[in-house]
């Protein structure tokens, strides 16, 4: 095939000649939608942004806002979208255009479409009170000359779509389906299976291929590094990889969830991950990103990691000769290399239950939202009476690897949590790890930050509990 469909802003439109790295605001821009801006390539802006229909869990639609210059066309075939043109146009704005408007929110006018696509995918949020906006749901819109009140006056203004809007109405009837792609193109080959074992014999038979969930780090490498892949395969089409259970030993979480999905279906049964939902990027790359890439790119400064290091995480590998399970601790073998052996992909994480009764976690960054974390530290703590009965410690930042402090957990294992003992373990967490300093922090204030990391756990989190 040589083409793929999807719908723009209602039109039925078939794509030609797609290229396995074409982006979806490149092409939505050659199309003439230039209403769609790039301003960085990179998901930081929001600038870009644009919805897309999803399935929602009661059989309807949701509509997500997502980063288009971080979407590569050849994973929407099938896709429906919605752009900022799509919403409204003058005459007949668009409630959350209207505002804006009235508002003084838009000065030069580059970031407004991408603020209009965030303040719509929250405006048509289904549980959203009428009443309230959350006003994170703009935390990936950047704005350089309007500034950030009028916006949020905007926002906060908006009441509830109407009976006959249309996307309000949309929502009722069911998401388009992933509709299986293979292209073969002079860039390489881009392959979006709908099944697991389809994956896995492409896999096999391509070890070197490049696995693509949300796209959140490989749009960045195809659109600032310019990397090119001779073979791409699309794991967002896999039911396989889409699904949360829960069982007597442990929850399972697909790996090609989108964390926002992630966030919705466990529903704060995971108290440590929802720590981490708020502080990782914003909603927009949070609609795309994914557990299994945040695991693929084996960063050491991939947020998930330590939090699901503390939470002692399993990972599930399959292939076509099937599945295998890796201890999370035991996973990352050196800087950006795991134990995934080539033909293999992450399938699932598992979590161990029952969870660590106490758990917190401590990004830290040059900024509280939307930023790369100079030091992670991830705690899950189980206590059998006021003695330790197990401590779990993950970091980031610290060494080439997420790794788990285990020094520091030797310290705290059977010994009362209180002050002494935490202080103790706290100067031996400092030491952990071989921090770095680079221009994000210095080795010192690393160090500085596991430290009271854990000293903050204890008097923000336990220190009340347990002396009463
Ligand atoms: C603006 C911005 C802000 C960001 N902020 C944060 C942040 O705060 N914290 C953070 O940790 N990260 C952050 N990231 C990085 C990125 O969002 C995460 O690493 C994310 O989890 C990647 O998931 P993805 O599904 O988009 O991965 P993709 O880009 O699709 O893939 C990433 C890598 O993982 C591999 N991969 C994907 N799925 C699998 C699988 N199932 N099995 C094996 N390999 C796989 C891919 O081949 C690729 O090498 C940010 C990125 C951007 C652009
Ligand atoms: S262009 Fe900046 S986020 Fe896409
Ligand atoms: S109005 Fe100019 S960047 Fe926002």
């Amino acid at each position: 095939m040589d083409s793929i469909t999807l719908t723009v802003n209602g039109v039925p439109r078939e794509a030609h000649g797609v290229q396995p790295h074409t982006t979806l605001l490149n092409w939505l821009r050659d199309l003439g939608l230039t209403g769609s801006k790039e301003g960085c390539a990179e998901g930081e802006c929001g600038a870009c942004a644009v919805l897309v229909a999803r399935p929602a869990g009661d059989g309807g639609t949701r509509l997500e806002s997502v980063n288009s210059c971080l979407v590569l066309l050849a994973a929407l075939n099938g896709a429906e979208v919605v752009t900022a043109e799509g919403l409204g146009a003058p005459g007949r704005l668009h409630p959350v255009q209207r505002e804006l408007a009235v508002r003084g929110g838009s000065q030069c006018g580059y970031c407004t479409p991408g603020f209009v696509v965030s303040m719509a995918a929250e405006y048509y949020r289904e549980d959203r009170p009428e009443a309230e906006f959350d006003i994170h749901s703009l935390s990936g819109n950047l704005c350089r000359c309007t500034g950030y009140r009028p916006i949020g006056d905007a926002a906060l203004a908006l009441g509830g779509p109407s009976e006959d809007d249309p996307l309000a109405r949309r929502r009722e009837g069911p998401a388009p389906t992933p509709q299986a792609t293979h292209l073969t193109t002079p860039e390489g080959e881009f392959h979006r299976p709908t099944t697991l074992a389809g994956a896995l014999g492409l896999l096999a038979a391509q070890p070197g291929a490049v696995l693509l969930a949300g796209g959140t780090d490989w749009g960045v490498d195809v659109n600032l590094r310019h990397s090119r892949a001779a073979v791409t395969i699309a794991l967002d089409g896999l039911p396989e990889l889409r699904t949360l259970g829960w069982n007597a030993d442990h929850v399972e979480i697909g790996a090609a969830l989108s964390l926002s999905e992630v966030e919705r279906r466990l529903a704060g049964r995971v108290p440590l991950l929802d720590e981490l939902f708020p502080l990782f990027a914003s909603r927009l790359i949070r609609n795309s990103a994914t557990l299994g890439g945040n695991l693929g790119t084996a960063s050491p400064i991939g947020d998930s990691l330590p939090v699901l290091l503390a939470l002692d995480a399993r990972v599930v590998l399959a292939s076509r000769e099937g599945e295998r399970e890796v201890q999370l601790s035991a996973y990352f073998t050196g800087y950006r290399r795991t134990r995934r052996e080539p033909g293999e992909l992450i399938r699932a994480v598992r979590v161990p239950l029952p969870l660590a009764p106490r758990s917190g976690f401590y990004k830290i960054a040059k900024r509280r939202f939307d930023d790369i974390s100079s030091v992670a530290v991830a705690v899950a703590l189980d206590l059998d009476g006021d003695v330790v009965r197990s401590a779990r410690i993950g970091l980031g930042g610290v060494a080439a690897t997420p790794i788990r402090a285990l020094a520091t957990e030797e310290v705290l294992n059977g010994r009362p949590w209180n002050e002494r003992t935490v202080r103790e373990a706290a100067r031996v967490l400092r030491g952990e790890g071989t921090p770095l300093d680079d221009h994000r922090a210095s080795a010192a204030y690393r160090a500085a930050m596991l430290e009271g990391a854990l000293l903050k756990f204890y008097f923000e989190k336990t220190a009340r509990e347990v002396t009463l």
